[in-house]
């Protein structure tokens, strides 16, 4: 069923959860489309005119299609209890604690994903938008000390495997959406507001960021890449970016 889906590879611990849930409520919207045709094209021929010359002011009479709406009811009603509200609070209430995620600020703008790390400190430099310009888009002040070790890339996100990241969202301008599809991750980014979101990467690879909210005209081409690495080699690249950008 996932295959016949056309999901694209799991590469996040809560993927698979996601995944299921989604299975079972295309399972049941199956049945359901399946049931509503037939009983259509059912109703179009046994009320056809030719059979029915009086119109029947009473109208049919019949406990079945009660027991179907209750039956559908059930099955919605345990996809919400034990599915939907339950990956909720994991997903949206129960964040993993700063001290033992990687804390990543991403800011989205028409049309790129600006990426903010804070540096062996863990503190974010001070931003400010006076500051904002082609080359220091995220207008970062490089005087303030907490900005010494901090690190800003432009459409690429690093991270380490296997350990939870806890990204700060927003937005400089219009409302996009962060979408990291093999993390099953979707949020939007919202102008004004900075909004939290978390996952473990647990799969090696490189990924796409792509932007799921039609944010402006350059939209189609507002994509940044992800590169999941071991501990060493996220360490080594955020290394050669520090030095990079010291200079
Ligand atoms: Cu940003 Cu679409």
């Amino acid at each position: 069923m996932l295959n016949l889906l056309g999901m694209p590879a799991d590469a996040s611990t809560h993927a698979a959860d996601i995944d299921h849930m989604i299975v079972l409520i295309h399972w049941l919207m199956a049945v359901m489309f399946v049931g509503w045709g037939s009983f259509f094209i059912y109703v179009l021929v046994r009320f056809r005119k030719g059979a029915n010359p009086k119109a029947d002011y009473t109208g049919a009479k019949g406990k079945i299609a009660k027991s179907i709406e209750i039956a559908v009811v059930v099955a919605e009603v345990i996809l919400l209890l034990f599915y939907a509200i339950p990956a909720w609070a994991t997903r949206v209430a129960a964040f993993p604690s700063e001290n033992e995620a990687v804390v990543v600020h991403v800011v989205a703008e028409q049309f790129a994903w600006n990426i903010h790390y804070p540096g062996p400190d863990g503190k974010f430099g001070r931003t400010d938008i006076k500051l904002v310009s082609a080359d220091n888009p995220l207008g970062l002040d490089r005087s303030d000390p907490a900005a010494k070790d901090d690190v800003t890339t432009i459409n690429q996100l690093n991270l380490p495997v296997d350990r939870p990241v806890l990204i700060q969202l927003s937005s400089k301008d219009v409302i996009h959406s962060f979408g990291l599809y093999e993390m099953r991750v979707k949020q939007d980014a919202i102008p004004g507001m900075t909004i939290p979101v978390w996952f473990v990467p647990n799969r090696q690879g490189e990924y796409e960021i792509t932007c799921s909210q039609l944010c402006g005209l350059g939209h189609f081409r507002m994509r940044g890449f992800v590169t999941i690495q071991s501990q060493a080699d996220f360490t080594r690249w955020f290394d050669e970016q520090l030095k990079e950008q010291q200079k």
